[in-house]
């Protein structure tokens, strides 16, 4: 199913829309999860910390949405974290010059390439204002940090536009009193803001967004001295060389150089691992290594996890090595030591940084998971089970003959361990197609012979075939299929 009809379903069942709808000031860019997206969510973000916080040992914080200017004038978004935009001369619309000169020309220049570059393609091939044909005023950037005023003076402050700047920031401390030892990881959840030119495409960009974010903390002369490397080396990565996907596992990457170290092959290694687990279609992922020109400032090399949708190629996971680059800068201006002992050895630790878009990898589920039963004239979310918003829709066949009151009494049993969906009214097929399209994978149905025996109907999701169960072995049954793997 396409872009068109997921954000359609996304509408009308609960998973997204935009934020402050019913004015018409709305800013783009900015959309809220109803019941259905936050329940995908959270359980998204549950398996997130189980694959890859837990099993990794690391330590999860939870810092402030607004950080103070010195943290931003060391990380060197101030100066650098900027687009390129374009502003008509005549009509005084502002583009973002990569996108536009792509959409246009079919150039692909890097976000990051100097600004003379878009004015020369600009000027070569004569591109206008796509609203009014008027020429545009030479390219500038455009920081996109938002800016915030803190107290009655308003000092400056801004909201973060990556949350792994706390990380950085609680290091020494975070290092300290956890009685770290290197390699650590350590994950944060949360809200970043950018004031992007052109938000568009509802989750897939965002002004205001959900990160997942892990910064390793390493000893950089011990890059391949990671004793649980051997957890993954055979775990297969698509690695993307030389303009085509080679399949290898973890352990061959390495020994063929394709990776640099064993250090960045487990990480990866992990998060495919985490990836195969929420449903997405691994054969239509990725990962590519950035051209100098397109990585982030602060990186010294790069791989992005990109999976393949309906709108393209989506990048869900920046894999960035930062080097020394945000503790260092760090340490200088805030005179703070970031240096720490690993086995006796001083050292200031390089940092690899796994970091996830929640929004666009919901997105992916959600792409990846709809399919049209054409047979059965349904849509149906076949979701893993233990990521599907709603576990189990308990259902009466008819409201009377007692049948509500026995589907209440097995609701109130379920309601606590279980997402449920109460449902005594309308025909029960239509009610089982709208179950389908939140993707609960059992809906119980208690009719006319439950009163006689104890037992319901169970219909399973994706096969829509159905048996009868005893009562009593609801919670059971309903345990093993819907536990985390
Ligand atoms: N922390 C990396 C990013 O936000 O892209």
């Amino acid at each position: 199913m396409n872009y068109e009809q997921i954000i359609q379903l996304a509408l009308e069942r609960g998973f997204y829309f935009p934020s402050c709808e019913i004015y018409s000031d709305a800013p783009a860019g900015f959309w809220e999860y109803g019941p259905s997206g936050t329940s995908l969510k959270n359980k998204f973000i549950e398996l997130w910390r189980r694959e890859l916080v837990r099993r990794d040992r690391m330590w999860e914080i939870d810092g402030s949405q607004i950080m103070s200017k010195s943290v931003f004038v060391a990380s060197g978004h101030l100066s650098s974290f900027a687009d390129p935009i374009a502003t008509c001369q005549k009509c005084k619309s502002i583009f973002r010059a990569d996108k536009m000169i792509a959409e246009i020309t079919s150039i692909v220049v890097p976000e990051s390439a100097d600004l003379s570059e878009f004015d020369t393609i600009i000027k070569e091939k004569n591109v206008t204002c796509p609203k009014c044909h008027g020429t545009f005023d030479s390219v500038r950037k455009f920081n996109m940090m938002f800016k915030v005023g803190i107290g009655p003076q308003s000092e400056d402050a801004y909201l973060r536009p990556e949350t792994c700047q706390s990380i950085f920031v609680d290091f020494p401390r975070l290092f300290k009193t956890m009685r770290g030892k290197l390699p650590i990881g350590i994950a944060q959840i949360g809200k970043s803001f950018r004031n992007e030119i052109s938000p568009r495409q509802s989750l897939l960009r965002l002004r205001e967004f959900y990160q997942a974010e892990i910064e390793v903390f390493c000893n950089p002369n011990k890059l391949n001295d990671l004793e649980r490397f051997s957890e993954i080396e055979n775990t297969e990565l698509r690695l993307m060389t030389d303009d085509r996907i080679q399949v290898m596992s973890c352990k061959e990457a390495v020994d063929s150089k394709v990776l640099p170290n064993k250090l960045v092959a487990y990480y990866l290694g992990i998060l495919v691992e985490f990836y195969q687990k929420t449903g997405i279609d691994i054969s239509k992922s990725r990962f590519r290594k950035l051209g100098e020109k397109e990585k982030a400032f602060y990186a010294s090399s790069a791989f992005d996890f990109e999976v393949e949708t309906t709108v393209g190629w989506l990048e869900l996971v920046a894999c960035n090595y930062r080097s020394d680059y945000d503790l260092k800068s760090h340490s200088v201006t805030s005179k703070e030591k970031f240096e720490v002992l690993d086995d006796n050895e001083k050292v200031l630790p390089h940092v690899f940084e796994i970091s996830m878009g929640i929004d666009r990898s919901l997105y992916t589920i959600l792409e990846h998971g709809f399919r049209e039963d054409k047979e059965n004239d349904r849509i149906v979310l076949s979701i893993k089970p233990y990521l599907a918003p709603i576990h189990v829709g308990v259902l009466s066949l008819v409201k009377k003959d007692g049948l509500a009151e026995k589907t209440d009494e097995i609701f109130l049993n379920l309601r606590r361990k279980f997402d449920t969906f109460l449902d005594h009214s309308g025909a029960i097929g239509r009610r089982y197609r709208r179950l389908d399209e939140v993707g609960a994978p059992f809906a119980i149905t208690v009719d006319h012979q439950t009163l006689q025996d104890d037992t319901v109907t169970m219909r399973m999701r994706d096969s829509m075939n159905q048996e009868r169960i005893k009562i009593s072995e609801l919670e059971h049954h309903l345990e093993n299929h819907v536990a985390y793997p």
